[in-house]
């Protein structure tokens, strides 16, 4: 028998050795952070535009997004990736991230700084509002989690690894059981460039020039 698992939500992960250098590890620490409004949310940088700072990892986000969006999505390369935003994200013991997706944003991605065991996997969540495979109304029970029956599916981070994945999935971490902080850089990326198909015109200027060297090492 064959199955195909039609119309996807395709999450990209890879973990990349040694990109990430001591010192940028402890600048990163030292930046200027505050609370998000929920409590044990952890908190973010206030800088949003953190990979403008930091453009050896913003190469290597740029480097796996590229090659998510262009090689595996087949988007044609016309189309301009631009990190509208970016921020680290720190959870202290016993924090986690609420669920949530991110608007104004076509992809993101996050990549994992300094993730001490048990700090909490990445958990992405279809509620029943979502049709897959059923509904909410008729749930029967399965004899084994796969990719085609789940409604959740956990990644665990590791260091270096790089998660990327439409922004519109709703996702969360668990609870940070660890008495080290996590740290994990996340990202926005929006689609710019000329859209358009017949009847139906659409073009979306960058607000920055996207910087063909970082993509080109992706495709
Ligand atoms: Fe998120």
């Amino acid at each position: 028998m064959e199955v195909f698992p039609l119309f996807s939500t395709p999450l990209s992960v890879r973990t990349y050795e040694n990109r990430i250098s001591r010192k940028t590890l402890d600048d990163i620490k030292n930046e200027e952070y505050h609370d998000y409004p929920k409590q044990l949310d952890g908190s973010c940088t206030v800088d949003e535009q953190i990979l403008e700072k930091y453009p050896d990892l913003k190469q290597l986000c740029i480097e796996h997004c590229a090659e998510y969006i262009y090689k595996f999505l087949a988007i044609e390369d016309h189309m301009h990736m631009d990190i509208v935003c970016s921020w680290v994200n720190k959870h202290p013991t016993g924090h986690s991230a609420n669920r949530h997706g991110h608007t104004n944003s076509m992809f993101t991605g996050c990549l994992y700084l300094d993730v001490p065991e048990d700090s909490g996997d990445l958990i992405f969540e279809a509620s029943y509002n979502h049709a897959t495979w059923n509904t909410g109304t008729l749930d029967p029970p399965v004899w084994e989690d796969n990719i085609q029956n789940s409604r959740k599916w956990n990644i665990r981070p590791e260091n270096g690894m790089i998660v990327c994945f439409p922004s519109h999935v709703d996702h969360y971490t668990g609870i940070n059981n660890n008495t080290e902080d996590r740290y994990s850089l996340g990202f926005n990326i929006m689609l710019c460039g000329d859209f358009s198909a017949p009847t139906r015109r659409l073009i979306m200027d960058s607000y920055r020039e996207p910087d063909w060297n970082y993509v080109k090492q992706g495709i």
